[in-house]
Parts: structure tokens; C-alpha cells; sequence
């Protein structure tokens, strides 16, 4: 009889990761570490979700909700960084339940992971796509709009007409271009993301910085617009509802984990690529909202989606002419930060898919998928036969499904893992109080606790269609399991 709670012993699972042979390729720096989570987080969340999130929720009282979020994303970072740093293997928090909570909590992760990998990547490359067409608007060139749109999304032309989309090819060539970066080599996409990470971190700053001098002070004042009677519209309720939805923006600091043994020094390196990055990109991100809603009044914010925000915002650093209309002073910002922004959403697509690999790839290697999934390349070192796979599934997503609620389900995958890491700190800390633990997270079991609340608050936030659409999905999950995994996995049939 199979047993469905069976644990991995955390000392086969550090032999594991010392395990070279047929593995992966242990390329990566602290540094390195550090610019895969930044890569991974600064994304659509702050380039397109922070002025909505300002105009319907918050009002600049924003920056209050990214505090909020970033505490809440503290707490969990602090319980990765200790199985980061004690279990330094491919699987980041599904390897982390299956050695604390058991073999069926771990599947359960790892099939949740996809929603925050595979659906993030595939959310992301729809934006990519969105912001492609834009840019190559700037030059005059226009794709078909067909070609550029899922079948459940229309678009109006200039005369008039109501064009209904047919499949995203832009979306597709950003997956596909990703993908084979990956196959490639962990090293060869470190250093595009290194670079692509210097190019969005510099656009940030220099919003920061050019935007400062025109910050309006008037524009703080209501800081907390008073609540229009409804939960979630402005007042303290707005601000924790923003904070529910701009956590879509930290996403992607718990990715750095999945890279654990492609980490040259994991036990020092893993703690610090998730801390760094996290902190690094919450400071980023408190000074680009308290500029963006200074330099312009929240109001103005109403109904711009995508890089409406941030061209709002650039457009009104500038001094008023005689007639009162602002002339924007950077007119050039915002060209720039189109490039950046795809550049950043490349690195954002890039990580996620990685991520998504490396959760797989140690699901395969216990038996739980099957083989193709641990395969690893002779001469690439990368599992690329598993790129390949996601590649075809996140590229069939992006063109053919619309962006809507994707977001959602990205982030209510992502609160559920982190809800189940803290959960395993704490058991662990019980189970195996003695084990040597590099970095340890402070105040067991008040953090994990306080993780745990704040990630179950910021789940309860989200619609209920999006609790329904996970427990389609955890459903699913569990017919692979009974159907395969459980005869497969090599726990449970040692002589397999
Ligand atoms: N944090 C990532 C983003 O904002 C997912 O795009």
C-alpha cells in the first residue's frame, strides 16, 4: 500500500545535491543569484499594475501597500532562505514539503508551481506581446492584428472595425527565443539576464531620479483618499486590497531557489539571492511609486493600463507653458522605457520558465513524471528536452489565451507555496531541530506564523472564480498523481 506522506530524508537529499553526475552545472555567483530574482521581479507588476492599483485602490497611499506586500514576502523569504540554504536542490519549496510535510503535500506544490511558473511566463509573454506591437508602432511598422491577439481578444482599427484576434504571434517568439536561450546554457542566460537587469534597474533609477525634482506635493494630499463606501476603494481597505494585487510585483524572488544547484556556493549564496534581490527591488519600488504618484495626481492614472502609467507619469515632468499644458521635459523617457520594459519582461519570462524546468525536473527525478523531464542535455548541461515541452505548452498559452485573470492565478499558485514553506519551517524546526542550518530564519515560529497569515489574507483578497480555476487545477493534479505518480515515485517503490 502506498503511502502518501512518505518523507525524503533531508541528508539523502543533501547527498543529492552534491551528486555531480549527470546534474546540472554549478555556474552561478552570489551576484548572479541576486540578478536571477531581480530578473525575475521587476516585471509588469510595477510597469503596469502600480498606476492602477493607485487610481482604483489606494491613491498614494500605494507606497503604504507596497510595504505591506513586501512585509508579507519578507516573512516567506526568510523560511526560503533557511531550506534554501539547508537543502540546496533543484525543487526549490516542492523539495522542501516533500522532506517536512510528505510526498502528497510535495506533489501538490509542484503541480502549483506551474501555476506561478508556466501560467506567470505565459502571462507575461501576452504583455511582451502587447508592448512589442507598441513599440513597433513607434517606426511605423503594424502587424496584423489578428496576428497578434488570441482568439478571445478584439481590437478596433481606425475605421471602425472590430477585428477578432487569431493567435499571438509575438507572444510565441518571446517563449520561443527564451526557450533556446535556456537549452543554450544556465551560464549563457545568466549573462543576458545580468545585462538585461542593468538595463531595467537603470531606467527605475532614472525615473527616480529625473521624476524627483517634479514631485508635487499636493498630489500626497489626501494620502489616503477617504473610502468610497465600498471595501477595497480607497481608505484602509484600499490600501490592503492594492496590496493583494501589486503583489503580483515581488513575485519571482522565491525563482532564485529552483536555481539552488546550479549555485556554486548555495548554503552562503542562496540566503543572499533571495534576501538581496527582494530588498533591492522593494527599495526600487517604494521610491518609483512615491515618485510616480508624486509627479502626477493618482486620478490622472484612471483607466491607464500598460505603459499608460508610466507615460502618464513622464508626461508630466515638465513645466507648464503659458497656456497651462505641461511640456514634458524627457519626452525620450518614454521610448526608453518601452525598451526596457521589454527587456525586462524577456528576463521575467526567462526566469519563470527556468524555474518552472528545475520544479520539474526534480518531480521527474523522484519518479513522480516522467524521465524526459530530468534528461539533461551532454554538451548544454541544461535540461532541455523539458524546456522544449514547456516551451510548446507556455507558447500554445500565450497565443491562445487571453491575458485576463492569468495574473490571478499566478499569484494565488504562488501565495499557496509560500503558505506551505512556512508551514515546513516550522515543522522541521520540531521534527529536526538539530540539523545544521546555514542561514536560519529568525523568531520560529512568529515569522513563519506571520508568513503564513499574511499570505492566507492576501489569498482571501483574490476572487472567488480564482479559488474555483485552482481547484480545477489541484484536481487535475491529483489524477496525475493517483494515475502515475504514485506507482512511479521511487519512495514509494524502492525496488523500482
Ligand atoms: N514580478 C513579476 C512581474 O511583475 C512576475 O512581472
Amino acid at each position: 500500500m502506498a503511502n502518501l506522506w512518505v518523507k525524503k530524508s533531508i541528508s539523502g537529499l543533501q547527498n543529492e545535491a552534491a551528486e555531480e553526475q549527470g546534474s546540472l552545472k554549478r555556474t552561478l555567483g552570489a551576484r548572479s543569484l541576486v540578478a536571477l530574482g531581480i530578473g525575475a521581479i521587476i516585471g509588469a507588476g510595477l510597469f503596469s499594475i502600480t498606476g492602477g492599483a493607485a487610481a482604483n485602490n489606494a491613491g498614494p497611499a500605494v507606497t503604504i501597500s507596497f510595504v505591506i506586500a513586501a512585509v508579507a514576502c519578507a516573512f516567506a523569504g526568510l523560511c526560503y532562505a533557511e531550506f534554501a540554504s539547508m537543502i540546496p536542490v533543484a525543487g526549490s519549496a516542492y523539495t522542501y514539503s516533500y522532506a517536512t510535510l510528505g510526498e502528497f503535500i510535495a506533489w501538490i506544490i509542484g503541480w502549483d508551481l506551474v501555476l506561478e511558473y508556466a501560467v506567470g511566463a505565459a502571462t507575461v509573454s501576452i504583455s511582451w506581446s502587447r508592448y512589442f506591437v507598441k513599440f513597433l508602432g513607434y517606426y511605423d511598422i503594424h502587424l496584423p492584428p489578428g496576428m497578434t491577439m488570441s482568439p478571445f481578444d478584439t481590437a478596433k482599427l481606425a475605421d471602425g472595425t472590430i477585428v477578432h484576434g487569431m493567435i499571438n504571434f509575438p507572444a510565441i517568439f518571446i517563449v520561443v527565443l527564451m526557450s533556446c536561450l535556456l537549452i543554450k546554457g544556465t551560464r549563457e542566460s545568466a549573462a543576458v539576464n545580468n545585462f538585461i537587469v542593468g538595463l531595467k534597474v537603470s531606467v527605475v533609477l532614472i525615473f527616480i531620479i529625473l521624476g524627483w525634482g517634479f514631485i508635487n506635493s499636493d498630489n500626497y494630499t489626501p494620502y489616503i483618499p477617504a473610502n468610497t463606501g465600498d471595501f477595497g476603494n480607497f481608505g484602509w481597505s484600499g490600501i490592503v486590497r492594492a496590496a493583494g494585487i501589486i503583489f503580483f510585483a515581488y513575485i519571482g524572488f522565491d525563482a532564485v531557489s529552483t536555481a539552488a544547484q546550479e549555485a556554486k556556493n548555495p548554503k552562503r549564496d542562496m540566503p543572499i539571492g533571495i534576501l538581496v534581490s527582494l530588498a533591492i527591488c522593494t527599495i526600487l519600488y517604494l521610491l518609483f511609486a512615491h515618485v510616480m504618484t508624486g509627479v502626477a495626481n493618482y486620478k490622472s492614472f484612471q483607466g491607464a493600463d500598460g505603459i499608460a502609467p508610466v507615460a502618464v507619469a513622464i508626461d508630466h515632468m515638465g513645466k507648464a507653458g503659458a497656456d497651462g499644458v505641461i511640456v514634458p521635459s524627457y519626452p525620450w523617457l518614454n521610448k526608453g522605457i518601452i525598451i526596457a520594459i521589454l527587456a525586462g519582461y524577456s528576463s521575467v519570462i526567462m526566469v519563470m520558465l527556468m524555474g518552472q524546468s528545475r520544479v520539474f525536473f526534480s518531480m521527474s527525478k523522484d519518479g513522480l513524471l516522467p524521465k524526459v523531464f530530468s534528461k539533461v542535455h551532454p554538451k548544454f548541461g541544461t535540461p532541455s528536452k523539458s524546456n522544449l515541452l514547456f516551451m510548446l505548452f507556455v507558447s500554445l498559452f500565450a497565443a491562445f489565451v487571453p491575458a485576463r485573470v492569468v495574473g490571478e492565478m499566478t499569484s494565488i499558485g504562488t501565495l499557496l507555496a509560500f503558505v506551505l514553506v512556512c508551514i515546513g519551517v516550522i515543522v522541521l524546526r520540531k521534527t529536526q531541530p538539530d540539523l545544521p542550518r546555514a542561514f536560519k530564519t529568525p523568531f520560529v515560529p512568529l515569522v513563519p506564523i506571520l508568513g503564513i497569515l499574511s499570505c492566507l489574507a492576501m489569498m482571501l483578497a483574490l476572487p472567488g472564480d480564482t479559488w474555483l480555476r485552482l481547484i480545477i487545477w489541484l484536481i487535475i493534479g491529483f489524477a496525475i498523481y493517483f494515475g502515475y505518480s504514485i506507482k512511479h515515485s521511487k519512495l514509494n517503490n524502492p525496488k523500482k
